[in-house]
């Protein structure tokens, strides 16, 4: 799974590119593929799941709940690269101590998630991942599961690797957030499947609710209530008995945004992204771009998987500059990156506030993006919690000769000016590609297939 760190960059220059035309489809969502083989591996008897991404994230997740009895097996559909994963789950509660310590790679989910469902289980484990994970902050899930029994040797700063010991029974907490976090209230909420009583999570900004809706569609006992300041109380009862379930994952927001920005930067641009899932604690990106002036259509709105889905047109459009409301950013906090660029190429000034949690994803995104960006010969201001940018105006960027833009194994920043490559003079040339394939395998053939390169 560390791959990236144990082989050899990879870097690509991105070139500009002649208008992006046709019909696309973009991988399964990262966030609901690792929730259904976790709830999968948990539920007795046979789920089944379409359009999983077949990222390293998410097989990161899927080795480590083998690595706990459960079997997770891909069975190919077609010659076209679509399989049916199919899982055979052991029940809440009987998980197994796996025998060698756990490969996280890049994956702050697996590790976050994962250490909830091990901290309510008779298993002692060790959790490790990449130089980027290994970097990134873990006290915040630390300290609410250590309220529920479960103890933790980390590494300098609540870092991987860690060691996690996990409490039998465990005790039910009541948790206030104190940073906007699905991954954190995920990881409490699967720790509270297998502790008896209600574990209760107090969420004050609301984020991502994949973790809620597919709970619920297992047959957990699960109670959202949402108060007039709209801080939601999220109960789960354990111990829980999941039942197996079929699923079909929605093609990824996240994913999309690139291809979004893509094709409203560059001239001519007309682009259907066929089954995007528009679930509204995800689709920020999509309403920031229509304020900016993209045009961005949704046909065939429907359901799949119980998350809202649609088909996204989008066209080339005149972007022009705004204060981006930070109420909004919990929506879209992994679009970021991507937005910078659209606000790069757009006429007047973009200003970003409140992003203070973009500094501890895969990379600090803060300021890898006014780096890279700068690089690339945009013209950005770094804050403390977010970058201000000044547009192009629609002119191409200057691009990036002979210098590389840095990427620090963040599978979104080389995503994200990879896409500003195809609206600059000189091309983008970046350090290293391989991370993409944590969240987004088929991103190079899929944007080669589109002609511009
Ligand atoms: C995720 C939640 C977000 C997001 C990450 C996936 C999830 O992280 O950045 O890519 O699947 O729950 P935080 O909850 O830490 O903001």
């Amino acid at each position: 799974m560390s791959a990236p760190v144990n082989s050899a960059p990879t870097p690509r220059r991105f070139l500009p590119t002649g208008p992006l035309r046709g019909t696309i489809r973009v991988p399964g969502d990262k966030s609901i593929s690792h929730r259904s083989i976790m709830l999968g591996a948990l539920a007795i008897g046979e789920t089944r799941v379409s359009g999983l991404l077949e990222g390293e994230d998410v097989l990161a997740t899927a080795a480590a709940m083998r690595a706990m009895g459960a079997s997770v097996l891909r069975q190919a559909q077609d010659d076209r690269g679509n399989a049916e994963w199919i899982i055979h789950g052991v029940g809440v509660g009987a998980l197994l101590q796996p025998e060698a310590p756990l490969d996280m790679g890049n994956s702050g989910t697996s590790t976050r998630l994962l250490m909830g469902l091990v901290a309510s289980h008779a298993i002692e484990t060790q959790f490790f991942g990449d130089a980027s994970l290994s970097k990134r902050p873990m006290g915040r899930v630390i300290e609410p599961l250590s309220q529920m029994g479960a103890a933790f040797e980390a590494s300098e700063g609540g870092r991987l690797p860690l060691t996690v010991r996990g409490a039998n029974p465990a005790v039910p907490i009541e948790y206030r957030l104190p940073v906007a976090s699905a991954q954190v209230k995920s990881a409490i909420l699967l720790a509270g499947l297998n502790t008896p009583g209600i574990t209760t999570v107090i969420e004050p900004v609301p984020t991502r609710d994949h973790s809620e809706r597919m709970l619920r569609g297992f047959g957990a006992e699960l109670e959202v209530e949402t108060d007039s300041a709209g801080v939601r109380t999220i109960r789960v009862r354990g111990e829980a008995e999941l039942h197996p379930q079929t699923i079909a994952v929605p093609g990824d927001p996240s994913s999309a945004a690139f291809f979004l920005v893509a094709a409203l930067i560059v001239p001519g641009s007309e682009l259907t992204i066929e089954n995007v899932g528009l679930n509204p604690t995800r689709a920020g990106i999509v309403e920031v771009l229509r304020q900016m002036g993209g045009s961005i259509e949704e046909v065939n709105p429907r359901e799949v998987g119980g998350e809202p889905v649609a088909d996204l047109v989008v066209r080339h459009s005149a972007l022009k500059g705004i204060e981006v409301d930070p109420a909004i950013a919990p929506s879209m906090i992994d679009e970021f990156p991507a937005l910078f660029v659209a606000a790069a190429l757009a006429e007047g000034t973009t200003v970003t506030t409140g992003l203070e949690e973009l500094r501890v994803k895969e990379s600090d995104r803060i300021s890898a993006m006014a780096a890279a960006l700068t690089t690339a010969g945009a013209r950005v201001e770094e804050t403390e919690n977010g970058l201000t940018i000044h547009g192009s105006g629609g002119e191409p960027l200057r691009g990036s000769a002979n210098s590389r833009v840095k990427t620090h194994l963040d599978h979104r920043i080389a995503m994200s000016m990879a896409v500003a490559g195809l609206a600059s003079q000189d091309g983008v040339l970046v350090d290293d590609t391989r991370p993409i394939a944590t969240s987004f395998p088929v991103f190079e053939s899929l944007l080669d297939g589109l002609g511009g390169q």
